[in-house]
């Protein structure tokens, strides 16, 4: 992986997929950031995107995707981010438009054009779906795929974490092509389990917020907003501040030496009815004759590292 890998950041924004982007835009090569349906609807979340691109002052394109999941409906997580995706803070208003409403085309175009691009997803996998299935030789060209979801334990259900939850069909593509051998790189999966280990604490929100200026406020506002969404909605005593999920799919990337990861074989259980859809189910057995592993699943992250870098992160655009 080169130091500064070339990435498209698939995203809903969101809170935490706020942080991502800027995380992506510090230390990867970004070659265009792709909307989805997922925390807000998508021309909410395309919004929001525009919204960090001009906080950041980055000349990136913003592509808008799949408004919808493959085969399910569009749940919005309005619960935890606020009807906007982004609730918490006064953002201002975007002056550059979308650059295309063609997400799944820009996908394929630009992993076409150029050799070596990881996807970081950190939404629903409906726009890396499609473009998985538009185009049969994009899996082999890519350098990987590193998302945001799954878990040994869920969020949406007692067993399934939102993003694959919310397309469980568009995961199971994703999974089944990285256990086919098709994927030109890994598939690395920062799940609940490790990203529940990266909490926005208030010690944190106030390190951003330090470091002032209008992107470091902004972001320390909708971190206050999305922790206390999170507060709110656990036991007492249970969280210290919102799980800061989506970076760490991006961190995965720029900078392993933070996390513990096992390869382990996932699939994506997507039985309708069943209490089980949308888990990931992590093959965790050492009997020998279990499938080979086709993801590589952080377990564990230096945190405080981890935030550091966030913090670095944000400073260098404020
Ligand atoms: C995931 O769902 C969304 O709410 C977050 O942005 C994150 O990508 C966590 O389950
Ligand atoms: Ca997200």
């Amino acid at each position: 992986m080169p130091d500064r890998p070339l990435v498209v950041l698939d995203c809903d924004p969101g809170h935490d997929d706020a942080l991502a982007m800027v995380v992506a835009a510090r230390f990867c090569d970004l070659a265009g950031v792709t909307t989805v349906a997922g925390n807000a609807p998508l021309s909410r979340t395309t919004y929001n995107a525009r919204v960090m691109r001009e906080l950041l002052g980055v000349d990136v394109e913003v592509h808008a995707g799949a408004a919808r999941p493959l085969v399910a409906e569009a749940h919005a997580a309005a619960s935890i981010h606020g009807a906007s995706g982004l609730d918490g803070a006064d953002l201002p208003a975007p002056s550059r438009p979308v650059d295309s409403e063609d997400a799944v085309r820009f996908i394929v175009d630009t992993c076409r054009r150029n050799e070596g691009v990881t996807i970081v997803a950190t939404g629903p996998l409906t726009n890396v779906a499609l473009a998985l299935r538009a185009a049969p030789d994009l899996a082999g060209r890519i350098a990987g795929i590193s998302i945001m979801g799954g878990g040994s334990f869920g969020n949406r259900t007692p067993v399934a974490e939102f993003n694959i939850w919310a397309d469980p069909e568009a995961a199971a593509i994703v999974f089944h092509t990285a256990a086919a051998g098709e994927l030109g790189g890994p598939l690395t999966m920062a799940g609940l389990d490790v990203t529940h280990r990266f909490q926005a604490t208030p010690d944190r929100i106030a390190a951003v917020d330090a470091i002032g200026g209008l992107l470091a406020r902004t972001l320390a506002d909708l971190l206050r907003f999305f922790s206390s969404a999170y507060e709110g909605r656990h036991d007492p005593g249970t969280m210290a501040g919102a799980a800061m999920h989506d970076p760490l799919a991006v961190l995965a990337l720029t900078h392993p030496h933070l996390f513990t990861v096992a390869e382990r074989h996932v699939t994506v259980e997507t039985a309708w009815g069943a209490s089980t859809r949308g888990m990931t189910v992590i093959d965790e057995r050492t009997l020998v004759e279990r499938a080979a592993p086709n993801a590589r699943v952080l377990v564990d992250v230096d945190a405080d590292g981890a935030f550091a870098v966030l913090v670095d992160a944000v400073a260098s655009f404020s």
